[in-house]
């Protein structure tokens, strides 16, 4: 794709889907771009674009395509892990119940592992949980609980698959006593609004392709978002190396604890000072992951 291609293309993308390509890294998504595009419709770039206009499953393509939104429940469970074990019993000593954000949130399966946690922790809190995720379809998804496959299931335990989830066509149903408990609706995390006082947001396999620059804002605002003490989860391999200069605290593979404004203070203004504590995960965490209260 030339440059003068990509530039319309961007536009028209932007114009039609409120997706800002130029966020997105901008070699990785030419390339992938250009590879999608090659199997697509349309002589030219501007007559695909004519096309996608006026054919909303093409654009919902292109959609899906530019956000990539797999995901499945209880993604990294060592993650899931520490959550259950630390991070949420810390979180429950201050507040009775939690605020929490899940951000890009895609079909619902982490929104949904969460509010299972919670739910498993301490049962029949006034928990708030939100599902964010820009991309309609997959909210769609979210809020009808499903049908999820055996792939997006592979890691839920038996015991929480009999207790959270109904068999439907096409796969399993989260039933509406746990649909209740998450809040889906569309949030475009490079351009809306943040809400304000979250204990926790789970960001994770979201900014993967995002420019730095991108990734450098929205953690600012995350750390706005996030009441003191508060925790930033995002994928176990996506590092913030600005983390200690914004106002974080690494705690594990992936975690960002908000500190105090008075810890925060007296912390380097360079990312050299991460606790890079190495955090020993059970070789195998399976289907015990969350077994641990009898139901
Ligand atoms: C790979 S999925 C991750 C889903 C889940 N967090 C997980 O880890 O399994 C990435 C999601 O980010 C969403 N996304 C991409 N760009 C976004 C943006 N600018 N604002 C909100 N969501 C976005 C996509 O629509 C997609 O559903």
């Amino acid at each position: 794709m030339n440059d003068a291609d990509y530039l319309y293309l961007k536009r028209r993308v932007l114009a039609l889907t409120s997706i800002d390509i130029d966020a997105y890294k901008s070699q990785q998504m030419r390339r992938r771009l250009g590879t999608f595009l090659a199997r697509s419709p349309g002589t030219n770039i501007v007559s695909y674009c004519r096309m996608l206009e006026n054919d909303e499953d093409m654009l919902k393509r292109l959609q899906d395509f530019l956000t990539i939104n797999v995901s499945e429940f209880f993604r990294d469970l060592p993650q899931f892990e520490r959550l259950k074990t630390s991070v949420v019993p810390e979180l429950l000593r201050h507040r009775a119940s939690l605020n929490v954000w899940s951000a890009g949130c895609s079909c619902g399966a982490e929104s949904y592992s969460l509010a299972m946690l919670l739910e498993e922790l301490c049962p029949n809190r006034p928990h708030r949980i939100l599902g964010r995720d820009i991309d309609e379809a997959s909210l769609v998804r979210a809020q009808a609980g499903g049908p999820y496959g055996a792939g997006e299931l592979r890691n839920v335990p038996r015991r929480l698959l009999r207790a959270y989830f109904a068999p439907s066509a096409g796969g399993q149903c989260v039933p509406e006593g746990l649909r209740r408990k998450v809040e889906f609706r569309r949030h475009n995390l490079l351009c809306d609004e943040f809400e304000e006082g979250f204990d926790l947001i789970a960001c994770r396999n979201v900014t993967i392709y995002f420019t730095e620059a991108a990734k450098a804002g929205l953690n600012r605002r995350f750390h706005s978002a996030l009441r003191e003490g508060g925790v930033l989860l995002v994928g176990a391999t996506e590092i913030m190396l600005d983390a200690a200069e914004i106002g974080f605290t690494r705690t594990g593979p992936g975690f960002y604890r908000k500190l105090s404004g008075a810890a925060a203070a007296g912390i380097p203004r360079v990312s050299a000072g991460f606790s890079r504590r190495a955090v020993g995960w059970p070789a195998a965490i399976s289907q015990g992951v969350l077994n641990q209260r009898g139901r």
